[in-house]
């Protein structure tokens, strides 16, 4: 596999904080990378090191295969980010900033109204910024760092502030701008379902370090924790399956949650055969699902931290 980023090693300090400690993290070329960790984990510390905002103390970045430090000019022409909040002229429109920017870069000046539509910002670019909402701030922000046709993308917690609404148009442009585009993006968030919405790939950061990394299939199409079944008759549903617990390879069945509800700890394998031994049984099926382990399993087993802890954040 070809990497978009790489991180070997790499270490901070500020005074007393070991804000990353011994960082390993590899972004798949072409893929939305979640970055996941809570409050304080080393996300925004980690793309300030990649964006050369801030120095490492340790360890090696390579953008494209080539390493970050030694070619700075070619890194920044080959990321574009937003780190924590974008920094606009308020005073200035959407398409004057664009300018700004474009001039930066040393972009072409037809790049601005690309932009423009990539971002779907046209309707506002002529508005001063200072009237922006922070959706609009933030879209002309991802259309300011994508001004120089950066083949990465990087944004530092992009829906904060975000209502609901937001967060779901935000998160379709990240989904076209990956498929039309063609770039890689990374996103950090501390938002467990934001990341499962989003990304191919997942990377846990707790307490600067890189916890686990996989890709959102394992997760998707990963072994079936149990199957949830629903019928007309759970009695009479848990007494055949208890009766054919061997041949169906079921290690235990239990109450669902809802009163007509089974759980089944069984393999994947085995729903088609409890569908029709319900059948054969006169027992009528009226929902099956296939429940997996999710992220937010993955993500308490590495970082250790409780349900309540996340939520108060
Ligand atoms: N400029 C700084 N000076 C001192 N300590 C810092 C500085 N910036 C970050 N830290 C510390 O480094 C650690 C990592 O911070 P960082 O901002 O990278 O986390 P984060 O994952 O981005 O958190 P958040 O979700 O709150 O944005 C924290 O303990 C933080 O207090
Ligand atoms: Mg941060």
């Amino acid at each position: 596999m070809e990497y978009a980023i790489r991180i070997n090693n790499v270490s901070k300090r500020y005074k007393k904080t070991e804000a990353l400690n011994e960082l390993n993290l590899m972004v798949p070329k072409g893929s939305v990378y979640g970055f996941l960790g809570r409050n304080g984990a080393g996300k925004t510390t980690t793309i300030r090191i990649i964006t050369r905002l801030i120095k490492k103390d340790k360890g090696e970045v390579y953008v494209l295969g080539s390493d970050a430090q030694e070619n700075r000019a070619q890194t920044m022409q080959n990321i574009g980010a937003i780190v924590e909040s974008p920094a606009f002229y308020r005073n200035l429109t959407g398409r004057q900033n664009l300018k700004i920017a474009a001039d930066l870069f040393g972009a072409d000046k037809s790049r601005i109204e690309d932009v423009i539509k990539i971002a779907d910002i046209s309707d506002y670019a002529d508005r001063k910024v200072k009237a922006y909402s922070t959706g609009m701030k933030q879209r002309l922000g991802i259309a300011a760092a994508l001004v120089h046709s950066p083949k990465i993308l990087i944004l530092d917690e992009p829906t904060n502030g975000l209502d609901p609404a937001g967060v779901k148009d935000l998160r379709k442009l990240i989904k076209d701008l990956s498929k039309n585009l063609k770039i890689t993006i990374l996103v950090s968030s501390h938002i467990l379902s934001e990341v499962e919405q989003i990304a191919d790939y997942v990377g846990i950061l707790h307490e600067g370090r890189l916890m686990d990394e996989f890709s959102m299939d394992d997760i998707n199409l990963g072994e079936q924790k149990y199957l949830l079944l629903e019928t007309d008759s759970t009695e009479k549903a848990a007494k055949i399956l208890n009766e054919n617990k061997d041949k169906l390879n079921i290690s235990s069945v239990s109450q669902g949650t809802g009163k007509n509800q089974l759980k089944i700890f069984c393999g994947r394998d085995a729903n088609a055969q409890i569908n029709s031994i319900m059948a054969s049984n006169n027992v009528i099926v009226s929902g099956m699902s296939s429940v997996k382990n999710t992220l937010e399993e993955r993500f308490f087993a590495v970082t250790g931290s409780s349900k309540v802890e996340m939520e108060g954040i």
